[in-house]
């Protein structure tokens, strides 16, 4: 039986990274072990509540690892979120700020058909604002968010509060 728990304890915090102050959420010894990582993916398939998925939309980077793993587990196409200047076809894009630094994200224009219903994923939700500028571009396609859904949520950020009212799902809470 999968347990969220057993994900909890193989998580690694790296003091510092990557810059003064933050505590980083190291989740490549979930990557490593099997058994965790197949886990990990049945419980993120879990939070699509039954429903018929489309799209599994994944962030940039650490996103794709488990987005790619879910899409293929429920039979639905994978969507990449990308940082600027990655993507080779006509793009739509928002700058964001994270918990240590800022960005640009990018999806393709033509990656959700309006209507479709997508399940976005990330490992990590901190202050919200990769999965919030995510989250526009999606509505700016006229998707259908069934969910959004993390293996990580640090609590204290109170990055949810950036992602209206969709449903958020998070595996693992740091409150
Ligand atoms: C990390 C993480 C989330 C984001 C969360 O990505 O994977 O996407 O930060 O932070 P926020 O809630 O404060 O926006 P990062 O940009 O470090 O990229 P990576 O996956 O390539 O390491
Ligand atoms: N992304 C944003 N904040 C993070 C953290 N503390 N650990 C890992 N990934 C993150």
């Amino acid at each position: 039986m999968p347990s969220a728990e057993n994900l909890r304890s193989a998580i690694r915090d790296v003091a510092d990274f990557p810059k003064p102050g933050i505590v980083f959420k190291d989740i490549t010894p979930i990557l490593a072990n099997g058994p965790l990582f197949q886990d990990s993916i049945s419980l993120l398939c879990d939070t699509a509540g039954g429903t018929k998925i489309d799209k599994v939309v994944g962030i940039d980077a650490r996103g794709f690892i488990f987005a790619a793993a879910v899409a293929d587990r429920l039979g639905a196409g994978f969507v990449p979120v990308r940082k600027k200047g990655k993507l080779p076809w006509n793009t739509r894009g928002l700058s964001y700020t994270l918990e240590y630094g800022e960005n640009v994200v990018e999806i393709h224009e033509d990656a959700v058909k309006p209507g479709e219903k997508v399940l976005l994923v990330d490992d990590l939700l901190a202050t919200g604002g990769t999965a919030a500028a995510s989250l526009q571009l999606l509505g700016d396609l006229e998707a259908d968010i069934v969910a959004v859904s993390f293996l990580i949520e640090l609590g204290f950020l109170k990055g949810r509060e950036k992602l209206g009212s969709h449903r958020i799902e998070s595996l693992i809470h740091y409150a």
